[in-house]
């Protein structure tokens, strides 16, 4: 169990204030100067050697994603915040926002100066108006306080940030994406390469990472990376925000170590399932483009990036949805596809034709309406549209409906079996 001492986020339910003072007393830019003289190569060994891995869903190393900028580059350089929290299941990065903005704030001069960035932009979610309000206030108060702006800190370097608020679409969550709605377009993700971190945001290198991985690099710095790295199983460390949803009696969000079984993480925060732990159907694990898991796997499974992909799943956002067993779970993935399709930008054929395929044909298979060739035609789809699209949003749609056919065939079977009996009986 994660001790208290080693909670990141000591205002996750906002019971202190979130303003400048009170972060203060939290710890919050304690040193900073000091740790932005520890120099750009410096701070981005020890993110490395932390083993933080973007916590935004693809898991990829924060420190290495770091190293990927250009040294020496001319003009402006940005880093983006990816505040647009919009995978379903996922309410972690909005808490961060509206109750302990200013780790964010730090979070971004420091990364922001390990990139040799000039400037930065949070794009956060529109509907996110008292996060956005509170975040706006911690950027003031950090300029009016010299901890950002010119000289920021005392460093010497000179450094802004910029709110920018989305008009709520699911895609521009995706990083390229978001960084084209930021340059007032529509939000369509683009092909890469280029990598942002040679041409982003207006065509210069831009690094995006998520509100949590962000915020979570001052008290990394200050605390060590071996502190970090000590919490949880090797290549899946550290502490780790998770939100637990659906059937159980206690939904939250909590701050627990990496790799937490995943049963205890539900009986220790969320109040077990509804009706018992027997009464378990199935869990996503990860926000709704993982894989779903039936009970026998959640028994036992370690809530980490390497456990999860070894069980065929995924840690994703870490968003925890939990389904008893009074759900219907194929309409429950039905629902799922047609988010996707409505969510899909249609610039690729595979996800704007298959995703639309995929929930008309869910759909059927909710009521039965299908003959039951049409499982094995529907996994063929997936596999058309996986990993044939610009983004991961192809895969998002094709994975739930995968792990329905993996673990729940026989439940689509019988409802085929009983729609055909219930029409031969007319
Ligand atoms: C369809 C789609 C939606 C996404 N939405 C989000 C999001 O809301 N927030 C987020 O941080 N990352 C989101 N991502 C992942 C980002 O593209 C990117 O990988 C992430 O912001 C990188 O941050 P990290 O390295 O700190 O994890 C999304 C990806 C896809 C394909
Ligand atoms: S995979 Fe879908 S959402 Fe992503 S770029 Fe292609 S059409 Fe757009």
């Amino acid at each position: 169990m994660l001790r208290d001492e080693d909670r990141i986020y000591t205002n996750l339910y906002g019971y202190e204030d979130f303003r400048l003072e009170a972060a203060r007393k939290r710890g919050d830019w304690d040193g900073t100067k000091d740790i932005l003289a520890r120099g750009r190569d410096t701070i981005i060994e020890q993110v490395k050697e932390s083993g933080m891995r973007g916590r935004g869903g693809a898991g990829f190393s924060t420190g290495l994603k770091w190293s990927f900028m250009p040294k020496k580059v001319d003009g402006p350089v940005y880093l983006v915040i990816n505040a647009d929290e919009g995978e379903p299941g996922t309410c972690k990065d909005r808490e961060i926002l509206r109750h302990d903005p200013h780790k964010l704030i730090e979070g971004c001069l420091i990364a922001g100066f390990a990139i040799g960035a000039t400037a930065c932009y949070i794009y956060i979610r529109g509907e996110f108006y008292n996060e956005a309000s509170n975040v706006q206030v911690a950027i003031d108060e950090a300029y009016a306080a010299g901890l950002i702006g010119k000289n920021a800190c005392g460093s010497g370097y000179d450094y802004d940030i910029y709110l920018h608020k989305g008009a709520g679409a699911y895609i521009c969550g995706e990083e390229t994406a978001l960084i084209e709605s930021i340059e007032g377009k529509k939000g369509q993700p683009r092909n890469k390469p280029p990598f942002p971190a040679n041409a982003g945001l207006y065509s210069r290198p831009t690094t995006v990472n998520n509100v949590e991985s962000i915020a979570g690099v001052p008290t990394i710095l200050r605390r060590g990376p071996a502190w970090f790295a000590g919490i949880g199983r090797p290549k899946n460390v550290g502490t780790k925000l998770f939100c637990i949803s659906g059937h159980v009696n206690k939904p939250c969000n909590v701050e627990e170590e990496m790799g937490i079984p995943l049963k205890e993480l539900i009986e220790r925060h969320a109040g077990g399932v509804r009706g018992g732990w027997d009464n378990l159907l199935a869990i996503i694990p990860g926000g709704s483009s993982v894989p779903v898991m039936p009970k026998s796997i959640c028994d036992t499974v370690l809530m980490d990036f390497d456990s999860l992909r070894e069980v065929g799943s995924g840690l994703g956002t870490a968003a925890v949805i939990v389904m008893d067993k009074s759900t219907d779970i194929v309409r429950a993935i039905a629902r799922l596809s047609k988010f996707y399709m409505h969510e899909s930008c249609g610039q690729c054929t595979p996800c704007r034709e298959g995703t639309g395929w995929l929930a008309r044909v869910m759909d059927r298979m909710v009521r039965g309406q299908a003959r039951l060739e049409e499982i094995d035609m529907l996994q063929d789809v997936t596999k058309q549209i996986e990993g044939r699209t610009i983004c991961a949003l192809g895969d998002a749609a094709a994975w739930p409906v995968q792990g329905l056919i993996r673990h729940f065939r026989p439940e689509m079977e019988r409802r085929i079996a009983d729609y055909r009996q219930s029409i031969a009986a007319e």
